[in-house]
């Protein structure tokens, strides 16, 4: 009895002490429960993210005094729980850490860069893959990722367009979405869910000619039109976990500082209960920015402006508690941000279950896991050209040469971002080519160019050779997968080394040339297109690219992929994007051009127009442009009604026919247009996109629901609006070619 007694008195005490540990408090309760038992140094501790690549003693000293919130950039498991049992059963209060990493797209099991899915025009490939690379992240401890990346990229020469969903809001929108379901599973809190991290925010993807870390200039009513319905809907329509302000000053203001951001839009607007982390030491570079004469300053800005986890630059840690004693920053906005942690932790279940699993079956690389990847990288390749259908190869080839430096290279091939990829499990071309049709087909191999950058021309000779050897050159360019990604922004975007010389030495051997262009850019490709008989934009297609490709080029699956961005002629083209703004003297293109203009000709404005005198007038490729293995014919486009009130939707539907001989998979695309409107419309807008697979002959009439609200913009006062007016509709398999139709909105 006496016992018994002593027991209900610890199991009381226990609850009295730690209740916010126990699962059947409601959350808001726990966590102001045990906020109320927090030292400011406490609070302060949770702000706080730190770099764990080597941890050490003064590492484990902070974790146990409470000073540590979260750790990224561990991924051992064993370390991992060793780290958290230090938080949970050495720190006075025993508040979990959250680890963090960044799983871009995929963990191990490493799928297409996030450019590469965008293509596919697939949201669900894109959820599986998130899903996929949870799985096994939280398989080592990792339960926080920073991804997806959602900034608008209309730059190709900025590197880390690699990582994002490419220059349209709309797509960006979906697969963003897409990308947050699949971290953050049905519920966050079962141990294979991770928290996802709606990035940068804002404008990160429209820094200064491309250049990284660079100034954007982004005014609100467009950044409320372009770039935040990303983050908007992540927001609301997935409850994405967190938010990671960018490093760019937009306006003039760096984002980690911005109240209108992080408090005026995000929290009272959007009504936002998540975490906002800052990037890397974006707090402290506010002192190199000029936005703050030091870094006790930045932390005063950031803490007030909403900024709330601090990685890595330890002002907060440094000069919180001596702001809070100077009044200058409220114990009750540092509660607020210590709230929303703990609300993250209590979400991701880390009370309750704090530890790593390291008994159960690991699924890394498990054979699904392969299969959805081989799946992501096939529907993310863009067939651009395909002369007198070349491909796919099928039985029609018996002799075929393999040459270039991306044919066999298993760390390129997975793309930027890839911390826990491992070479050895990626699957090349060359590999998978001769395992997949070896049997019938004479596979000869010259690589001739070690890496992308070689200059090394002395086995062109051999690759001539092997081509003439051949009946078909297959020819792997493109970028070693460190030419793009954060830091890694490009001037030039031709292929770089002497890549272009190879194929032009080997388009003499006057052997059909298929090039595979494998990067994570748009690249200025049009001599090589050119001089190719077909050509495959395969992105980085992650650990299965080989089998996918090989697959792809022989016909037993098909290319179906789009554009996710313009691609430009010329690197001057830039900014080149398909949903600009309307302009008062559009080209006609039959304008002059450079060789047209006479010699001695006096000043005159010409055709009157806009347009470059010396680079045409089109993109190399549009936003939506991409080839399948047949053809498509677009037919009927009827709308269920032709003058509607705001608050009702269309329906629009089209006649889609396979006209050729091979089963295909077309991305049916819808855009619309404001014909008139108070501030400049955009020329048009993807609205909504389809995936359709046909057999040969086969029809199907593919019908889109449009609610009219989602035809509204933000006006010149601020206020989102569906104006009455004429609008066009447009469906199509690209941006340019499209039927169109047109509606009244009363
Ligand atoms: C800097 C990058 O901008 C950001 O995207 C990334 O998540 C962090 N570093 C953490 O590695």
């Amino acid at each position: 009895m006496r016992k018994l007694g002593l027991k209900t008195l610890c199991l009381f005490v226990f609850c009295a002490m730690f209740g916010y540990l126990s699962a059947q408090h409601n959350t808001e309760n726990r966590i102001e429960e045990i906020l109320s038992r927090m030292t400011l140094r406490q609070k302060i501790g949770q702000m706080n993210q730190v770099n764990a690549r080597k941890p050490d003693e003064k590492l484990y000293k902070q974790i146990r005094n409470g000073e540590v919130g979260s750790i990224l950039n561990a991924e051992d498991p064993v370390l991992l729980n060793q780290l958290q049992k230090i938080a949970v059963e050495e720190s006075s209060l025993g508040i979990p850490v959250v680890f963090a990493r960044d799983v871009i797209h995929g963990f191990k099991t490493i799928f297409p860069i996030p450019l590469g899915q965008a293509a596919s025009f697939n949201p669900e490939i894109v959820e599986t893959g998130a899903r996929i690379a949870a799985v096994e992240a939280s398989e080592n401890g990792v339960r926080w990722t920073f991804a997806p990346m959602m900034d608008i990229s209309r730059d190709p020469r900025w590197g880390r367009i690699a990582e994002s969903f490419g220059e349209d809001t709309y797509l960006s929108e979906e697969m963003a979405i897409a990308m947050v379901r699949g971290f953050q599973g049905e519920d966050l809190s079962q141990p294979s869910s991770i928290a996802a991290c709606a990035k940068h925010f804002i404008g990160y993807g429209a820094v200064e000619g491309g250049r990284d870390y660079n100034i954007s200039n982004i005014p609100e009513r467009q950044l409320r039109n372009i770039y935040l319905p990303p983050f908007e809907r992540s927001i609301k329509e997935t409850g994405c976990a967190t938010i990671m302000t960018s490093f760019n000053a937009n306006d003039g203001v760096p984002p980690s500082a911005s109240k209108f951001l992080l408090t005026d839009l995000l929290r009272d607007e959007w009504k936002f209960d998540g975490v906002v982390v800052s990037d890397w030491a974006s707090v402290s570079i506010m002192v190199t920015q000029g936005f703050c004469d030091d870094r006790k300053n930045a932390a005063l800005k950031a803490a007030n402006a909403g900024m709330e986890m601090e990685m890595v630059s330890g002002c907060y840690t440094d000069y919180l508690e001596q702001l809070v004693k100077e009044g200058k920053v409220s114990e009750k906005t540092i509660d607020n941000a210590v709230r929303n942690i703990l609300r993250l932790k209590y979400r991701l279940g880390l009370f309750e279950k704090p530890y790593t699993d390291l008994t159960s079956e690991r699924k890394v690389y498990s054979e699904a896991h392969l299969r959805a990847a081989k799946q992501a990288a096939e529907e993310s390749f863009v067939l651009l050209k395909n002369q007198n259908n070349i491909l796919p190869l099928g039985n029609k080839v018996k002799n075929v040469a393999i040459i270039g430096p991306l044919a066999d290279a298993p760390h390129d091939q997975m793309g930027t971002w890839c911390f826990d990829g491992e070479k050895e499990h990626t699957q090349t071309p060359l590999n998978a080519l001769k395992k997949q049709f070896g049997e019938n087909v004479n596979f000869i191999y010259e690589q001739t160019l070690a890496f992308s950058r070689d200059r090394d021309k002395s086995r062109f000779a051999q690759a001539i050779e092997a081509a003439k050897q051949s009946d078909v050159v297959l020819l792997f360019v493109g970028e070693e997968s460190i030419l793009s990604g954060e830091a890694h922004s490009l001037a030039d975007l031709d292929l770089v080394g002497v890549q272009s010389e190879l194929l032009e030495e080997l388009s003499k051997a006057g052997k059909p040339i298929i090039t595979i262009v494998m990067a994570g850019r748009p690249l200025t490709i049009a001599k090589e297109m050119a001089q190719s008989s077909a050509v495959l934009y395969a992105w980085h297609p992650g650990t299965m690219g080989g089998p996918a490709i090989a697959d792809v080029l022989f016909g037993k699956s098909y290319p179906s992929g789009k554009l996710p961005v313009t691609f430009p002629r010329y690197v001057g083209q830039i900014p080149l994007y398909y949903n600009y703004e309307r302009i008062g003297r559009p080209a006609k293109k039959n304008e002059v051009l450079l060789n047209d203009i006479p010699l001695e000709a006096k000043q005159s404005s010409l055709g009157n127009t806009s347009y470059y005198l010396d680079a045409g007038f089109d993109a190399l490729f549009d936003f939506g442009y991409g080839l399948s293995y047949t053809t498509f014919e677009y037919s009927d486009l009827v709308l269920s009604k032709y003058t509607l009130t705001k608050d009702e939707t269309l329906q629009v539907s089209v006649i889609l026919k396979n006209t050729g001989s091979h089963e295909g998979c077309e991305v049916v695309q819808l855009y619309t247009a404001d014909v008139a409107a108070s501030a400049s419309p955009l020329v048009k807008e993807l609205k909504g996109f389809k995936r359709i697979i046909l057999k040969p002959g086969e029809q199907k009439k593919v019908i889109f629901e449009l609610p009219i609200e989602k035809l509204a913009f933000w006006n010149t006062q601020m206020e989102k609006v569906v104006e009455p007016g004429k609008f066009e509709i447009m469906i199509g398999g690209n941006s340019v070619d499209l039927l169109k139709s047109s509606f009244v909105v009363n």
